[in-house]
C-alpha cells in the first residue's frame, strides 16, 4: 500500500530520532538529500568555528597548541569517529583526504601482504590489488598509481565476481581486496565480514573506504576482522567542505609497516627534530604534516551530532530509520513516478542497501536533478546517467521523502525538466 503524505507526517510525528534534526541549519523549504556528498551544518559549527579563530587562534596564538589541544586534535576526533565505525579508542586517526589515507593505507597493505607471503613459494605471485569496477575513481587511480610503482596489477571485477577470484587456486596472487563498502553510484553495501573472509583464506588483506558508511550504516572494523580502513569526514559526518578524512589500521598491522609519507608529526617525537624517521606507536604514525585545526575543530562539532544519537540507540536506530527512508523513496518513485523512464538502481533488499537511493534515466538525468534542485530538492547527478539521492536519518523526515516524490512526479509529468536552462553542466555535478 502506498503511503499518503498525510501517513508520513504521522510517521514523523512518531519518529523517536526527530529532535536530532534540531542540531542543524536547514535552509527553511529547503530538503536535502545529499548528506551522502556535503553533509548539512551542525548549528554548534559557526560559534565553535569563531571560538577557535577569535580565542584560540587569535588570543592564545602559538601557545594553543598545547594549552587548546590542538595537538591532540586528530586523535581526539579519531576516537569519536571510532565509535561509530567498531574501532577502539587510539586506533582511528583524523589526517589528510580520504584520497591520500588510500595511499598511505594501499601501500601499507601491499608492503605487508607481500612481506607475509614472501620467502613462501607464492611469495613473488602475490602481485595483485582486486576491486570492482564501479569503485569510485579516486580508489582506483591511487591503486593503479600504487600497482605501476611496485609492479603489481590492479584487477577490476564486478562485485559478483570477486568472491570466486578470491577461492581456491585462484585467490593465490591476490595481494589485496580494496572497495568501497557502500558504492558510491548504486548504494550497494557489500558484506565486509564474508569478503574480508574470503580475503583472508586466499592469503590477502582487505582495505575499506567507509566514505558512504561512517555514520550512515553500522560498521564494525574489529569484528569484521578488516585490515585497514579510511573514511570521509564532509558527507554523513557533517564536518563541512574538504573537512579532513580519517585513517584506521588494525591493531595486529598497525605498527608492522611504515606508511609511506613519513612526515613530522607521525614521527615518535617531532619535537626532537632528530634527523631520522622513527614512527610513532600506533595510528599516530599515519599523521603526516601540521593537523588542520579549523577543519578539524567543524569536523568534530559534525561527528558530535551523529554521537548525539547514541542515547536513542545510536547507530542501529539510525540505521533503522535510513531503510525506511530509501524503501519509502523508492517504493513511492516507483508507484508515484511510473511511465517515466526511471530505473531503480539500488538494491530493493534491505541488507544490500546504503543510505542512498539511485535512479538512471537513459536520457535528461542531469536536467532532472536540476530541476529539482530550482524546486528545492537537492539529490545529486553522477555520469553518466544517475540521479543520486542521500537519506541522512539526522535530519532527513518521512514527509520530506513524499514532497521530495511529489516534486519528481511534478518534474517529469510536466516535462519542465527539458528546458535549456537545466541542460547546462556545471563544473560539480
Ligand atoms: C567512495 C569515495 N571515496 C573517496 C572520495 C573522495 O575522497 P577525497 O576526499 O580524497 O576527495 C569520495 C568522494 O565522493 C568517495 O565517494
Amino acid at each position: 500500500m502506498t503511503l499518503t503524505r498525510a501517513d508520513c507526517e504521522a510517521l514523523d510525528r512518531r519518529d523517536p530520532l526527530a529532535t536530532l534534526r534540531s542540531q542543524f541549519v536547514i535552509p527553511p523549504g529547503l530538503i536535502y538529500l545529499d548528506g551522502n556528498s556535503l553533509g548539512v551544518m551542525p548549528a554548534a559549527a559557526p560559534a565553535r568555528v569563531a571560538q577557535v579563530v577569535q580565542q584560540e587562534w587569535g588570543q592564545g596564538l602559538i601557545r594553543s597548541w598545547n594549552a587548546a589541544g590542538w595537538m591532540n586534535l586528530s586523535q581526539r576526533v579519531g576516537d569519536k569517529i571510532a565509535r561509530l565505525v567498531g574501532a577502539a579508542p587510539g586506533e582511528l586517526v583524523v589526517a589528510d583526504s580520504t584520497s591520500v589515507n588510500l595511499f598511505k593505507v594501499l601501500s601499507a597493505a601491499l608492503h605487508l601482504a607481500r612481506a607475509e607471503s614472501s620467502g613462501t613459494h607464492r611469495g613473488a605471485q602475490r602481485h595483485v590489488i582486486v576491486s570492482e569496477r564501479s569503485n569510485f575513481p579516486t580508489d582506483l587511480y591511487i591503486a593503479q598509481s600504487l600497482a605501476q610503482q611496485h609492479g603489481g596489477t590492479l584487477e577490476l571485477l564486478e562485485g559478483e565476481d570477486i568472491p570466486a577470484r578470491l577461492a581456491g587456486a585462484r585467490g593465490q596472487d591476490v595481494a589485496l581486496l580494496t572497495l568501497t563498502h557502500v558504492n558510491y553510484r548504486t548504494g550497494r553495501m557489500h558484506d565486509m565480514a564474508a569478503l574480508t573472509a574470503q580475503a583472508h583464506a586466499a592469503g590477502a588483506l582487505t582495505v575499506w573506504d567507509l566514505a558512504h558508511s561512517a555514520g550512515a550504516v553500522p560498521v564494525d572494523l574489529n569484528g569484521t576482522g578488516a585490515d585497514f580502513a579510511v573514511g570521509c569526514g564532509y558527507k554523513y559526518l557533517n564536518g563541512g567542505p574538504g573537512a579532513p578524512a580519517f585513517v584506521w589500521a588494525h591493531p595486529q598491522h598497525v605498527s608492522s609497516a611504515w606508511q609511506p609519507l613519513a612526515g613530522w608529526i607521525g614521527h615518535a617525537a617531532p619535537f626532537e627534530f632528530t634527523p631520522d624517521y622513527q614512527p610513532a606507536p600506533g595510528i599516530t604514525r599515519y599523521l603526516c604534516g601540521t593537523p588542520p585545526v579549523l577543519s578539524l575543530a567543524a569536523l568534530e562539532c559534525g561527528v558530535d551530532t551523529v554521537l548525539a544519537a547514541e542515547p536513542l540507540g545510536g547507530m542501529v536506530a539510525l540505521r533503522h530509520k535510513s531503510l525506511a527512508l530509501t524503501r519509502l523513496f523508492a517504493e513511492l518513485v516507483q508507484t508515484r513516478c511510473a511511465g517515466h523512464g526511471l530505473r531503480l538502481v539500488s538494491p530493493t533488499e534491505d541488507a544490500l542497501r546504503g543510505s542512498q537511493v539511485c535512479l538512471a534515466r537513459d536520457d535528461g538525468a542531469y536536467a532532472i536533478v536540476q530541476a529539482l534542485i530550482e524546486r528545492g530538492v537537492i539529490g545529486d547527478f553522477r555520469a553518466p546517467n544517475v540521479l543520486r539521492f542521500g537519506f541522512t536519518p539526522l535530519y532527513i523526515g518521512y514527509a520530506e521523502v513524499w514532497e521530495a516524490v511529489e516534486q519528481l512526479r511534478q518534474v517529469l509529468d510536466g516535462g519542465v525538466w527539458r528546458d535549456a536552462r537545466f541542460q547546462q553542466r556545471q563544473q560539480v555535478t
